[in-house]
């Protein structure tokens, strides 16, 4: 099982867009996929037509020992589970600070899922809090969506300093560039400057696009119903770049020929 989260320290910068998106482009490929809403404004759970039962408030997660399973939603994507955001889960800060190890307790709760998922992706509040140190705790994989702009590059430059801190995180932090719009000359140099000193930074990158941005009235991940898009193209090769890299085989069928 490998954890992907999506995170930044920014908010609006595209992280549930590509959660979901990918969550939904993983899981049709043929992995047993799970996306765990972690923002308490519960975006992805809304995207995918999910509420949370009585079993899904931020206590009964955490006191049950049981409770992560039990949180488990089927969506109506194959091969796609959630653990949909309850508004609760903005007092899952306050609630964690009571155990042990507070910033590795939704790693534990999470390997009890290990048999059962190939992947999970977490999707992410903009913040840095308890519940942050718990994702980048659990995750094999930050996944970093950064708009072109010189504010949202230098708090990538955070993000790394704040996973550094800590000591319990082995994730990978691959940042893309999303939501870019190629007629900005600001975009395009940013781009290219960020790519030089930067590596890691995945290829791929996620165009603004219009029906990436009516996800909300569609209320579904865009490859479901806009494909071969220009923002459906740009989240499969996303997806191809990232399944590269975690040597997932499984590429969706459309980017095989
Ligand atoms: N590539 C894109 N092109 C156009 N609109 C986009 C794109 N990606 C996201 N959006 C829209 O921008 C808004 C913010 O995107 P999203 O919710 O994915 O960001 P976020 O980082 O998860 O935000 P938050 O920090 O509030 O959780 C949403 O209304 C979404 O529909
Ligand atoms: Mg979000």
């Amino acid at each position: 099982m490998k954890v992907i989260a999506t995170y930044n320290l920014k908010g609006g910068v595209g992280k549930t867009a590509a959660a979901v998106n990918l969550a939904y482009i993983a899981a049709r490929s043929g992995l047993r996929t799970l996306l765990w809403d972690l923002d308490a404004q519960g975006a992805a759970s809304f995207y995918l037509r999910v509420r949370p039962g009585a079993s899904g408030t931020a206590t009964a997660l955490l006191e049950d020992k049981r409770g992560l399973a039990r949180a488990i939603r089927a969506t109506d994507c194959v091969n796609l589970d959630l653990i949909p955001a309850d508004f609760s889960f903005r007092n899952l800060d306050i609630e964690l600070r009571d155990y042990k190890k507070s910033t590795v307790r939704l790693r534990r709760m999470l390997r009890e899922l290990e048999d059962d998922y190939d992947l999970v992706f977490v999707d992410s509040a903009p913040s840095m809090s308890t519940v942050s140190e718990n994702i980048l705790n659990m995750a094999d994989l930050l996944l970093v969506p950064l708009i072109p702009t010189h504010l949202s590059l230098r708090a990538f430059d955070q993000l790394v300093t704040f996973r550094a801190e800590q000591a319990d995180s082995h994730a990978l932090i691959l940042p893309f560039f999303s939501m870019v719009d190629r007629r900005k000359r600001l975009h395009r140099e940013l781009i290219i400057e960020f790519a030089q000193s930067h590596p890691e930074l995945l290829r791929s990158y996620i165009p603004y696009a219009a029906e990436i941005e009516r996800m909300g009235e569609h209320r579904a991940p865009v490859n479901a119903y806009a494909d071969n898009s220009a923002g459906g193209r740009a989240f499969l090769a996303l997806w191809a770049a990232l399944a590269e890299r975690l040597e997932f085989a499984a590429v969706p069928p459309a980017r095989r020929a």
